[in-house]
């Protein structure tokens, strides 16, 4: 018998993958399940970047390509953070990876390991901990609650460093919270990362999903000196509809950024050479499409977000990024609905499966018991429709 490595064990399965698996098995059954548990965009991807893929195909790019990534495609990402942000980054800081999650995990495997600790504020997206775990080091949890804004101040920031504190792991547009700081908040949290020796890992994948006055602020930009202490991590999933695509990428100082190379190239080599070529191609291509899908993200915000302020016994804080409404249903522990008894977040989301047919994800999973995630990447009828439900079982 072939043991598993005591690394693997340690790994759970991403809650949210789990949760949709268990929705696609009743919906396999014949049942009506509003499913609201994935975080992936629900438009299909624009016409123009297919285009650009079945072009590549064509033109022969099926090949394996630099293992970090293609020219082309390192320079137009470099040319999003000069134009976006002001920022110099030349090329070679930039590396493409199969999606921003082998991204994190690379900038994780080439920066921390066994004996470091790793600041993490909650609620935090459920891969952050699994992947700091892979590598040997240990996580540092830092709660956050509703009344905070889900954010993390500078004193907690400061609290958590230890001697052993190697890395912060940021994410603002947030998962689960849709939370976003101002960019007075972020100078505050860099200004005591400077005071110490802390690296930062910025998340910020969902930075073109935001809405009303709310902006993206690119961490690494804030002070000249998190130049050599940042790694940025974004891609094409969220911004463009490419969740299957796998395109992330990563932005650094040149000596990580060769490293995290490096580990890609032994790990899984190049990314896949037509996604490169479509990724290009929403880069460089109109931007429009991102905007329209933005619109839509916010219309359904203010729908999803009308309708539970309206629900008793739940409480949410408007999000202003991603498309997450993450809420607080603790109210309902001690209940019994629909014949069973509701004591925590994941008996919550089971009852609201089981007898609802809506499919959450219980904010255990993001370090935050007491709390549900519902995406509202769903169509306005589909959202609707689901909430109705939840309203009638809540009743
Ligand atoms: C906060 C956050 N970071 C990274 C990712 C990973 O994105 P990708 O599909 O590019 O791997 C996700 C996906 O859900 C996310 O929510």
């Amino acid at each position: 018998m072939i043991a598993v490595s005591k690394m693997a064990a340690a790994v759970q399965p991403s809650a949210t993958l789990a949760a949709g698996a268990r929705a696609k098995q009743l919906q396999a059954e014949g049942v009506q399940v509003f499913d609201f548990s994935l975080g992936e965009p629900d438009f299909p991807t624009p016409e123009h970047i297919c285009a650009a893929a079945v072009k590549a195909m064509k033109d022969g790019h099926t090949r394996y390509t630099a293992a970090s990534g293609i020219p082309a495609l390192r320079t137009a990402v470099s040319r999003f953070y000069q134009k976006t942000y002001g920022m110099a980054y030349k090329p070679e800081q930039v590396l493409i990876s199969n999606g921003a999650k082998h991204s994190i995990h690379n900038a994780l495997a080439a920066t921390v390991g066994p004996g470091d600790e790793v600041i993490i504020p909650t609620p935090y997206w459920v891969s952050y901990s699994d992947l700091v775990q892979m590598t040997g080091a240990s996580y540092v949890l830092v709660p956050t609650t509703m009344a905070d804004g889900f954010k993390m101040t500078p004193a907690q920031l400061r609290d958590a460093v230890t001697p052993r504190s190697k890395l912060l792991m940021l994410n603002s547009p947030s998962n689960p919270t849709g939370t976003v700081y101002t960019r007075q908040e972020l100078e505050a949290l860099a200004d005591v990362v400077l005071e110490t020796n802390l690296s930062v890992l910025s998340d910020e994948i969902y930075e073109k999903l935001i809405f009303g006055s709310a902006q993206a602020t690119c961490f690494a930009s804030l002070r000249p000196e998190l130049a050599d202490r940042v790694i940025t991590i974004s891609g094409a999933s969220k911004t463009y509809a490419m969740t299957g695509w796998r395109m992330g990428w990563a932005l650094g100082p040149s000596r990580v950024i060769k490293a995290m190379g490096d580990v890609q190239s032994q790990q899984s080599g190049c990314p896949c050479s037509i996604s490169q070529y479509a990724a290009l191609a929403a880069l460089e291509g109109e931007q429009e499409c991102v905007e329209r899908m933005r619109r839509e993200f916010e219309a359904r915000r203010d729908l999803v977000c009308g309708r539970l302020t309206a629900t008793p016994g739940v409480r949410i804080r408007t999000p202003e990024g991603a498309f997450y409404a993450f809420f607080d249903i603790s109210a309902h522990f001690g209940r019994t609905l629909a014949g069973r008894k509701i004591v925590d977040s994941s008996s919550f989301c089971m009852g609201a499966l089981e007898a609802a047919h809506v499919n959450l994800v219980p904010g255990s999973a993001f370090g935050a018991e007491g709390y549900v995630r519902m995406s509202y990447a769903a169509a306005r009828d589909q959202l609707n429709g689901g909430l109705d439900r939840l309203e009638q079982w809540l009743k």
